[in-house]
């Protein structure tokens, strides 16, 4: 069995997983005891609120997705580390899910579906009592806690038959998990190669669809459907950010605050930050365009000040290069063309030492992409503390780049008023800042290019290469 969601869409095979837990496994024998057991903890649908509807459609647990390819809810894992078994445990569920909810699953349908030595219905004792049956020196659990938003995923929980306890081990784990999740196999590129398609595809339909005096959320929509009808992706990786013309400057726009309802005007650039993903992989594309489908002059300086950042990112990007490095790069290319523009002006250099680069992109340069959007493992490895200095405090990862790690290459370049405002008062910024030329840009919003790329010693592989980049071929495009 495979997961797919028709001919039309990726068949992804269970053994993508068998080779994740496999390495997971290679790695736990040598840093563990033989004797260590894994217990992993599956994600649990929720009600909205105090309903009794669900909340969204369930999404599987990212880091227990990543070793089962398991899709139902209220799933449990044991892992043994010698003997290399795997024991899922899903829910006991009782008689009448089946007239609700649906077929009730034989333990046999889950072993064949993900490949595990065997199933055991997860009865009130049934982890504790099947370790109890295990010669175990340790259990060890998942303990992680995400460097962006601070959240911790809590350890998996399992109740104990009284008087029986075992030693617990929350620290090993994480940091291994984690690492291993950085690079991608074969088989996880195959996928986050379709969901990147599908994102690519969606955009391209949007950009056919917009007109001036829709509303943003009409692109949205437009997106949301691409990718569902024809990609068969149900989830999106992030909240749709649709803005248009000054909202194109706010980073974050879309969500229920800013829920993407303005009416676009004619001349406003679109800022489309949207992507699918797909059997929980995640795609994070962004496109710049302007609604009428025909660049200004003015637009055509800024959009092709952050492609042409883009592109130097996506050839520098080596293995052994530091991320902190390329995100300097992209501040440097975007500047000499703020610089040309008349819109800045001195020693490029220098602006990048004193941080003006932070008050057109105040973002970081882009982040890892997985199984989450903002993928795990970015202050792992070789990573150098968190940076405090403008911009650079807003990066994801401090890291070297590898083989097989899959990041967005995302400049942009925003007129925010307050960051403006800031700098054009502030004694070491304002020299650089040509006022007037400036103040022409306010309420221009902004732009952001950003694709999802896999790094190759032998040259990057672009995974979102078939949105159009150029003005000229998203001119074309539009006017079609
Ligand atoms: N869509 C969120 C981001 O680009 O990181
Ligand atoms: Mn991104
Ligand atoms: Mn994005």
């Amino acid at each position: 069995m495979s997961f797919n969601r028709g001919h039309h869409t990726l068949h992804v095979k269970a053994d993508l997983f068998i080779e994740n837990r496999n390495r997971l496994l290679d790695a736990m024998r040598e840093h563990g005891d033989p004797n260590g057991f894994i217990v992993l903890q599956g994600g649990v649908e929720k009600n909205r609120y105090n309903t009794d509807a669900e909340d969204l459609p369930f999404r599987q647990e990212s880091y227990f997705f990543w070793a089962f390819g398991v899709h139902e809810s209220e799933v449990s894992a044991v892992i043994g580390i010698a003997s290399g078994k795997t024991i899922l445990f899903p829910p006991r569920l009782p008689e009448d899910y089946a007239i609700w909810e649906g077929q009730i699953r034989t333990a046999d349908w889950f072993k064949e579906k993900y490949q595990v030595d065997e199933v055991i219905f997860n009865d009130q004792y049934a982890i504790s009592d099947y370790l109890s049956k295990q010669i175990v020196s340790v259990v060890y659990l998942l303990e992680a806690e995400n460097t962006d938003s601070g959240e911790v995923l809590p350890p998996a929980s399992f109740e104990l038959r009284p008087g029986v306890t075992f030693k617990r081990d929350t620290a090993l784990l994480y940091p291994i998990y984690a690492e291993l999740r950085v690079f991608k196999t074969d088989k996880e590129l195959e996928v986050m190669r379709y969901a990147s398609k599908m994102a690519c595809d969606s955009h391209i339909d949007v950009m056919k669809s917009m007109k001036p005096n829709m509303y943003e959320y009409q692109g949205e929509s437009v997106f949301r459907h691409h990718s569902y009808f024809h990609g068969g992706c149900r989830h999106l990786a992030y909240t749709c950010i649709a803005a248009t013309g000054e909202n194109g400057s706010i980073l974050h726009y879309g969500h229920a605050n800013a829920p993407n309802n303005k009416m676009i005007k004619d001349g406003d650039m679109c800022l489309f930050d949207m992507g699918p993903e797909y059997n929980c992989y995640a795609s994070d594309v962004t496109c710049s365009f302007p609604v009428n489908g025909k660049f200004t002059e003015k637009q055509k300086i800024i959009y092709n000040a952050v492609l042409k950042a883009n592109k130097a990112v996506f050839e520098a990007a080596k293995p052994g290069v530091r991320w902190t490095d390329m995100h300097k790069l992209a501040e440097k290319v975007i500047l000499t063309d703020l610089a040309a523009a008349g819109i800045v002006t001195g020693d490029v250099d220098e602006m990048v030492e004193k941080r003006l680069g932070a008050v057109f992109q105040p973002h970081g340069l882009g982040h890892f992409i997985g199984l989450d959007v903002h993928d795990v493992g970015g202050y792992l490895g070789d990573a150098l503390p968190r940076p405090t200095e403008p911009g650079l405090k807003s990066i994801r990862t401090t890291r070297s780049l590898e083989e097989r790690m899959v990041i967005t290459i995302e400049p942009g370049c925003y007129f925010i008023d307050g960051l403006l405002d800031k700098a054009l008062n502030d004694a070491e910024l304002s020299k650089f800042l040509i006022r007037e030329k400036v103040d022409e840009y306010r309420g221009f919003g902004g732009v952001r290019i950003e694709d999802v790329i896999c790094i190759w010693e032998e040259g990057n592989e672009n995974l979102s290469k078939d949105v159009p980049r150029t003005v000229e071929e998203i001119e074309a495009l539009m006017q079609q």
